[in-house]
C-alpha cells in the first residue's frame, strides 16, 4: 500500500495530481481540495473471494413498499412516497427550508411509523424543538439526537432500529476512521456510504440533508449523487416565499415532477393552485405587465412578467433581470430594436418575474417582449392576455411545445391567448398595442 496525495474538485469530482485554481471539467474556481488516498503498489492482485449465488429476476418480488408522506406535493416528486431502505438526499442552499420540510415529513410519517430519529449535527436538540413547536410538530415517537460522529450515529441507529432516520446535515458528520475534517469529499463520501449500508441492511429509509453553495465550495450533493437513490433539490429565493422541490435523480419515480410550496409562519405549505397564487395580487391594466404560461415538470404555470423602461441618464443603458437570463434579455431587446422598430438604445430596461419564479423556457420570450413594449409605450396590454411564444432572431414568433396543456391552464384561469398563424412581432404589435 502506498499513500498518495490527490486534488479533487468538490463540485464535479475531477481529479488532478496538482492543485488547480479553476477546474477544467466544470469551470468552477477554488473548488480543489487535497485528499490522501491509498493505492495498491502491485498490479497483480490476488482474488480470494468466494463466489456468490445469483437470483433469477422472476423470483424477485415486484412490489416495493412505499410510505406515503401525505404531503401531496412531496409524494408527487417522490413518485408515490418513500421506498423502504432507500436513501434520499435533500439538497439546497442554507436557509432555504430543508430542516423545516424534513421536520414536516417527520410529522406526517409519525402516525405510520413506530420510531423516527432526527440526528442533527448543526443544531442543538433545543433548537430543533423550538422549530418543531413553531410548526407544531411534536409527536411522541420522534426522537432527537445532536451528534456529528458517524460511528456513534450508526451504533445508535443499529440499536434503536428506527423506521425512518434523518441526518442534518452530511457536511458536519465526521468519521474517526479516515483523515480530514467534516465536509471534505472523503469524509462526506465515507459517511454517506456508511449510512447507505445501514439503510440497505436494515431496510430503513434515510433522508440525508446536504448544503450546496452557489460557488460549489463545499463537498456538496453532487459528489454523492451516485451513492443515493433519490436526489431532491429545494430551490427558491431566501427572501421570497416560493419554494420549488425538484427531483434530480429518482430510482423509484420520474424526475419530471415538481412540488410547489410557500414558506409561511408555520412552515412550508403546499400550493395547490400555483397559477392562482402567482396572479393573486396582479393589478388589472398595469403598464409593463404581461402573463405567460410555462411548464414546470409536467405542470403548466401562469406567471406574471413585469418590465420597466426608463431613459438612460448617462452612459450605457442598463439591463437587469431577476428570474430571467440577462443575456436572453439583451438578445430580445436587440430583436425589438431591429425588427419591431422600438428604439431602446437610450433606455434602461428592467425585468422581473413575480413570486420569485425563474423563467428558463423560450416560451416566455414573447411575454418579456410585450412587457417591455407596454412599458416603453406607456400603454397596458389587453386585459387577460397571456403571451406564449419563442421570439427568434428575425422577430418571428415560434410555436412552443405542449401548447394544448398551456392553453387549458389559460382557459381555466379565465384568461385568453391570441391564436397566431405565422406571426411576426411587428404585426402582432399592430394588432394589440
Ligand atoms: P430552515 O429549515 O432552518 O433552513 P435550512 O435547513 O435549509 O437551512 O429554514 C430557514 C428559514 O425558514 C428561516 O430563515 C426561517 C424560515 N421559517 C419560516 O419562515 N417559517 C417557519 O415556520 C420556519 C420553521 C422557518
Ligand atoms: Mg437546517
Amino acid at each position: 500500500m502506498k499513500i498518495k496525495t490527490l486534488f479533487i474538485c468538490s463540485n464535479c469530482t475531477f481529479t488532478s495530481p496538482k492543485w488547480l485554481g479553476k477546474c477544467p471539467a466544470c469551470d468552477q474556481w477554488n473548488t480543489f481540495q487535497e485528499e490522501t488516498i491509498q493505492t495498491q503498489t502491485s498490479s497483480k492482485k490476488k482474488i480470494d473471494a468466494k463466489p456468490k449465488e445469483t437470483t433469477p429476476i422472476s423470483q424477485i418480488p415486484k412490489e416495493t413498499k412505499r410510505i406515503k408522506t401525505n404531503i401531496q406535493e412531496l409524494d408527487r416528486v417522490l413518485g408515490e412516497g418513500i421506498v423502504n431502505g432507500s436513501v434520499l438526499l435533500l439538497g439546497g442552499e442554507p436557509g432555504i427550508g430543508k430542516s423545516t420540510l424534513t421536520l414536516q415529513i417527520c410529522g406526517s410519517l409519525a402516525d405510520q411509523a413506530e420510531k423516527i430519529i432526527y440526528i442533527s449535527g448543526e443544531e442543538s436538540i433545543s433548537q430543533i424543538s423550538l422549530r418543531a413547536h413553531r410548526i407544531q410538530i411534536i409527536p411522541e415517537n420522534l426522537k432527537l439526537l445532536n451528534n456529528t460522529n458517524l460511528e456513534e450515529i450508526l451504533a445508535t441507529l443499529y440499536m434503536e432500529k428506527p423506521n425512518f432516520a434523518i441526518i442534518d446535515s452530511i457536511q458536519v458528520i465526521e468519521s474517526q476512521n479516515i483523515p480530514g475534517y467534516a465536509g471534505t469529499i472523503n469524509q462526506v463520501r465515507y459517511c454517506t456510504e456508511g449510512l447507505t449500508n445501514f439503510a440497505k441492511e436494515t431496510n430503513t429509509p434515510i433522508l440525508i440533508i446536504g448544503h450546496v453553495t452557489k460557488e460549489g465550495n463545499l463537498a456538496g450533493p453532487r459528489v454523492l449523487e451516485h451513492l443515493v437513490d433519490t436526489v431532491l433539490q429545494l430551490e427558491g429565493d431566501r427572501y421570497q416565499n416560493l419554494r420549488i422541490l425538484r427531483s434530480q435523480k429518482n430510482r423509484f419515480g420520474s424526475t419530471n415532477e415538481v412540488g410547489i410550496f410557500e414558506m409561511k409562519e408555520k412552515g412550508l405549505q403546499e400550493v395547490k393552485n400555483p397559477s392562482a397564487s402567482f396572479l393573486e395580487e396582479r393589478q388589472k391594466n398595469a403598464i409593463g405587465s404581461c402573463i405567460t404560461c410555462i411548464i414546470e415538470g409536467t405542470r403548466p404555470l401562469l406567471v406574471e412578467v413585469q418590465a420597466l423602461t426608463n431613459l438612460t441618464p448617462f452612459g450605457y443603458p442598463k439591463r437587469t433581470a431577476s428570474g430571467f437570463d440577462v443575456n436572453r434579455l439583451q438578445l430580445l431587446i436587440a430583436v425589438l430594436q431591429r425588427h419591431a422598430g422600438i428604439n431602446l438604445s437610450n433606455q434602461d430596461v428592467y425585468i422581473t418575474t413575480i413570486g420569485g419564479i425563474k423563467l428558463t423556457e423560450p416560451a416566455a420570450d414573447l411575454a418579456v417582449c410585450l412587457a417591455i413594449i407596454s412599458s416603453y409605450k406607456k400603454k397596458p396590454l389587453p386585459e387577460n392576455l397571456t403571451a406564449i411564444g419563442e421570439v427568434d432572431l428575425t422577430g418571428q414568433i415560434r410555436k412552443v411545445s405542449q401548447i394544448e396543456k398551456r392553453q387549458k391552464e389559460v382557459s381555466k384561469m379565465n384568461l385568453a391567448t391570441i391564436k397566431l398563424k405565422e406571426a411576426h412581432i411587428k404585426t402582432l404589435l399592430q394588432q394589440i398595442l
